[in-house]
């Protein structure tokens, strides 16, 4: 459903009727666990077209995530933290041999509107295929009146927590904020 929130930003894909989403929580012990969930995650066939947000601290596991679950697409070769480009851009695989495009977006460094606006990423998001987004609320600070959410037209928010005890388990919060995102946490549970 296309609506325009306060900052004047197509928030197309985001349902207006669509108040409250599943939630979802699971505990992963070690990166294993986490490559694991990635490899299940790849064969969902919703991953074609879906925003996933990952927050969660410096170190908290959000890249690694993204790059278990690119290889899980079969990517091969280095992947790189787009860091400092703000995005790195995959053509990947389904399950199912579907083609489609990748983005896993860094926005940690994003420093303007300007600069959202001049690479294009209102019309990435606005495009068919997986968008992994690495601090959204970067993205929501420079938009006053818009929340990530409407944005980046976001699926699936995912929250990684690093345990206090000092070992490698995470502690992860899934919400979902669409339709589509309900499909996906279903599938999880
Ligand atoms: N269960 C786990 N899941 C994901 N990463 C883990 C886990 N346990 C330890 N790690 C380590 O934590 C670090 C996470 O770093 P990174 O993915 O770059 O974090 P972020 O992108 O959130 O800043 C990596 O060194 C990874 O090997
Ligand atoms: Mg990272």
């Amino acid at each position: 459903m296309a609506g325009i929130n306060a900052s004047g930003a197509d928030t197309i894909g985001v349902d207006a009727a669509f108040t409250k989403g599943i939630v979802l929580q699971l505990e992963l012990i070690d990166e294993n666990a986490t490559a694991t969930l990635a490899q299940r995650m790849a064969r969902l066939p919703e991953l074609v077209d879906c925003c996933i947000e990952l927050r969660g601290d410096l170190g908290a596991g959000k890249t690694t995530f993204v790059r278990h679950l690119l290889r899980a697409l079969g990517v091969q070769g280095r992947i790189k933290s787009p860091t400092y480009a703000l995005v790195e851009l995959y053509e990947v695989a389904s399950a199912d041999g579907r083609h489609f495009s990748l983005w896993h977006f860094d926005f940690y460094r994003l420093q303007s509107p300007a600069e959202w606006e001049s690479a294009g990423f209102r019309d990435t998001f606005a495009s068919t295929g997986l968008k992994l987004v690495e601090w959204p609320d970067k993205v929501a600070d420079l938009m006053p009146n818009a929340s990530s959410v409407q944005v980046l037209t976001t699926d699936v928010a995912i929250k990684i927590e690093v345990m206090t005890d000092g070992s490698e388990s995470r502690k992860l919060d899934f919400s979902a904020h669409s339709p589509r995102g309900d499909a996906v946490l279903k599938a999880l549970a």
